[in-house]
């Protein structure tokens, strides 16, 4: 045997399966398996990563000022707390790169983002699950599992793959019931997309004290997932800390180009927004009146419970849409074998879906 090994624990991580895009035989297909914007990117972020290709020999500017700037400027926040890197991935582990190590507890929930357990290990710390109520983080639950060794708790709000989400004032008691020496991630991946009134991607929880990040992406609503863009609001301290240990030019300057023109570009992201809030609704509405059990959701994607039969499960469905062309994501590292999550992408793609499925259930046409 080889004297060389990685760290203890690390073998005993399962990769992050990511959802997949491509179909054997198919040179087209529908994409539903990643929660990317329906539209693509914005032609004016387009536009800017072109313009920015004349530059690719210089080095990025590491400090990513004028993108935090322009970040400041749309969301009303002091860019010096704003750090910038390849997706929000970065973020969610150089937290845990500075906040927890061996010995240490990191808590999610039963069906949270399934990387926070995989960033968990991989710093040698233990992830801890709580349960879920009706595929919903539980407030209760997740203070009951904190214990001495709790050092973050990572909630994603909405969660993926649930499309579930708390409410601003429970995670506000969430805040409250945790110790102050635990840092408390909201990753807000899908905030854009939250049309509710009683949420808030926790923003005035990362003011109120020196214990809070707030975690965003370009990936989604923005649609630059193959840009690797995220950023996170911190109070000073923390800021400080990612600033040391993250990797000094994670951030590409076509990347920052294409982002500050995204930020400005608002009419295009209320009309992503707008499509979302019809075509999430309209898909839920029509597969539960396939009998399907769909959890309602307030994010970009819906997440579908099909039967246990084996002509009509997961697996079955899967294969269906598989020889339609139609990715969706499979949900089994999520602990949810029974389950499909599929993307709300273009009004084609989403009728193409709901008839696919209307056929598989054997629902009359
Ligand atoms: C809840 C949640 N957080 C974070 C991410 C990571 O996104 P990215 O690294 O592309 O910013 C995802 C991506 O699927 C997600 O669903």
């Amino acid at each position: 045997m080889s004297p060389l090994a990685p760290r203890p624990g690390i073998l005993d991580i399962d990769p992050y399966v990511p959802g997949r895009s491509k179909l054997p035989g198919r040179d087209r297909v529908i994409k539903l398996s990643s929660n990317e914007g329906a539209f693509g990117p914005s032609p004016r972020a387009i536009a800017a990563y072109r313009a920015a290709a004349e530059t690719m020999h210089r080095y990025p500017d590491g400090g990513a000022v004028a993108l935090r700037e322009a970040l400041g400027r749309r969301f009303g926040l002091d860019p010096d707390r704003i750090v910038c890197g390849a997706g929000s991935d970065e973020h969610l582990i150089n937290l845990a790169r500075a906040y927890a190590g061996p010995g240490d507890e990191v808590l999610h929930s039963f069906h949270g983002f399934n990387l926070y357990p995989i960033i968990a290990r991989s710093v040698g710390a233990t992830p801890i699950a709580a349960p879920e109520i009706a595929l919903t983080a539980d407030v209760d639950a997740l203070l009951a599992a904190a214990s001495a060794r709790t050092r973050i708790v990572y909630l994603a709000n909405p969660n993926n793959p649930t499309g579930t989400y708390l409410p601003i004032n429970e995670v506000r008691r969430l805040r409250a019931g945790l110790d102050p020496g635990v840092l408390l991630v909201l990753d807000g991946a899908y905030a854009e997309y939250v049309t509710r009134n009683d949420y808030a991607p926790g923003i005035e929880l990362v003011d109120a004290g020196d214990n809070v990040v707030m975690t965003r992406t370009f990936s989604k609503i923005f649609a630059m997932g193959g840009m690797r863009l995220g950023w996170c609001y911190c109070p000073p301290a923390i800021a400080d800390a990612l600033n040391r240990i993250r990797s000094p030019f994670s951030v590409a300057s076509a990347t920052m180009a294409a982002a500050i023109a995204a930020i400005e570009d608002v009419d295009f992201i209320a009309a992503s927004r707008d499509h979302n809030a019809v075509w999430l609704p309209w898909l839920s509405d029509r597969l539960r009146a396939l009998g399907l059990e769909v959890p309602v959701s307030v994010a970009n994607f819906v997440l579908v419970r099909f039967p246990a039969d084996p002509a009509k499960n997961a697996t079955a469905a899967m294969r269906f849409l598989n020889a339609r062309g139609i990715i969706p994501r499979n949900t089994d590292s999520y602990h949810l074998p029974d389950c499909l999550r599929i993307t709300i992408g273009r009004e084609d793609e989403m009728r193409a879906v709901a008839a696919a499925l209307a056929e598989f259930m054997g629902a009359p046409s």
